[in-house]
């Protein structure tokens, strides 16, 4: 019997999980630069963490969440996002009883049930920041500059960021009845998710993808008309300040974003040539939320990216390459009996250096250096018989094919000196 993955999953194969360690690491850098500290959190969560913050009437609680009930009954449910998760690990440690700015990220899976395409999967990896302290439009444009700060590292240049807002407790309120008033005259042409969203949450009716509803709600009234002058000032501040940093931005009048939780300015960032599924990530502030959790009331703001859609983009563009993201080390190839010993030797000594790869398998030396090319290996060493009783190694250069015979302390030393000048030449 053959068994496959499940629909909307996929596996990490060997070929790709290079490009994925060199993109976290690079995000780990990156984040680490702007003050980020790591934290992680369970892959699934009390449900009603998610209803509660998320919000029923979103598409992702209401028809994406994998929601199931343990064995004493409890209804949990895989996360959907990492917000909700992060900000009870705020509350639940009380990180934020310290005052100032606290600055988290992540990387990790999120389960979503939707149709499978491009893009989009029932499992995918999320990297994101939450920021907490702050109200300023300073926090959100340094995320958003983290953000495209990590994109341009990979070679994406095409990027569309836009802005928008969803208002605040002050312009919010009267807005909705605006719109809903707007719906309540197209009653007969919306569909009936969308006729209980104009009761409920008529904000989420943008959500909708009915091609009627898309039609009927095409010259709705927008938000970015009836803001109030703090949130007007605040998302025209996060621009100004984004452009002053080298990043231009577009008003988008209709983000309005997919949850519940934010507040004030949002964000997102296009990858045009991505097609349907273009966005690279989102974000943006969620004001009220850690106050929703049971915590202080805090400021917050944050952003995650999906990473299949980071890494379909930088094959998409081809900027990087294999060489940037194969660690390029040493294959070790034993070509006689009994070098095992003299092999782990001189393995465990250049791995203070270069990632180091023993070849076991006792094939002709031929068929060795042929694994040795396909994985983007920088040297090969060969032990055999003479190097063995000489306590010597054959050092040979895969890129130019140049080799020499070394003594083992040569070999570490020589090894050593390449790296520092690859270092000092990438100007590490
Ligand atoms: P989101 O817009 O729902 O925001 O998701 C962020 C990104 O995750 C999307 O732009 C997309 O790249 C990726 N993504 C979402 N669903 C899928 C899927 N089914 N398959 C593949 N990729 C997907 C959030 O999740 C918020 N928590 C962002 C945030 C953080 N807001 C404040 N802080």
């Amino acid at each position: 019997m053959k068994f496959q993955r499940p629909r909307g999953t996929n596996d990490l194969t060997p070929e790709q999980s290079p490009l994925w360690r060199y993109l976290r690491h690079l995000f780990e850098q990156i984040s680490t630069q702007f003050g980020y500290v790591g934290v992680d959190t369970p892959v699934f969560e009390r449900t009603e963490l998610f209803t509660r913050t998320v919000g029923e009437d979103t598409d992702v609680v209401a028809k994406e969440m994998y929601t199931f009930a343990d064995r004493k009954g409890r209804s949990l449910s895989l996360r959907p996002e990492a917000t909700a998760g992060v900000v009870r690990l705020v509350v639940e440690n009380s990180l934020l009883a310290s005052g100032g700015t606290h600055r988290l990220c992540y990387w990790g899976p999120m389960f979503r049930y939707d149709r499978p395409q491009a893009g989009r999967y029932r499992q995918f990896h999320q990297l994101g920041v939450e920021a907490f302290g702050t109200g300023g439009a300073a926090l959100d444009a340094e995320t958003i500059e983290l953000f495209v700060t990590l994109l341009r590292e990979v070679g994406l240049s095409d990027l569309k960021v836009t802005l928008g807002s969803v208002g605040d407790d002050a312009c919010r309120p009267g807005y909705i009845e605006i719109l809903r008033k707007f719906l309540a005259g197209k009653g007969d042409v919306l569909c009936k998710t969308c006729l209980t969203r104009t009761g409920s949450n008529p904000l989420r009716v943008f959500d909708c993808k009915v091609p009627g509803c898309r039609e009927a709600i095409a010259d709705a009234p927008k938000i970015l008309d009836h803001l109030c002058d703090d949130c007007r000032t605040h998302m025209d501040h996060v621009g100004e300040l984004l452009q002053t940093a080298g990043i231009s931005v577009e008003i988008d009048p209709s983000l309005v974003r997919g949850l519940d939780y934010y507040t004030r300015t949002v964000y997102e960032v296009h990858y045009p040539s991505l097609g349907a599924q273009s966005a690279l990530g989102g974000g943006g502030r969620y004001d009220g939320l850690v106050e929703q959790c049971g915590g202080p009331a805090t400021p917050a703001v944050g952003f995650s990216a999906g990473i299949e859609r980071l890494i379909l983009a930088i094959q998409s563009e081809g900027t990087l390459s294999e060489k940037d993201w194969k660690s390029r080390g040493a294959y070790l190839c034993l070509m006689c009996a009994g070098a095992e010993a003299a092999g782990g030797r001189i393995a465990a000594h250049l791995r203070e250096a270069m990632p180091v790869e023993v070849d076991y398998t006792g094939r002709g030396l031929k068929a060795q250096l042929k694994t040795a090319n396909n994985r983007g290996a920088r040297f090969a060493i060969l032990l055999g018989e003479d190097e063995i009783a000489n306590r010597t190694a054959t050092l040979k250069d895969l890129d130019s094919g140049e080799q020499k015979v070394l003594s083992e302390e040569q070999l570490l030393t020589l090894i050593k000196t390449w790296i520092a000048g690859e270092t000092r030449q990438s100007g590490l």
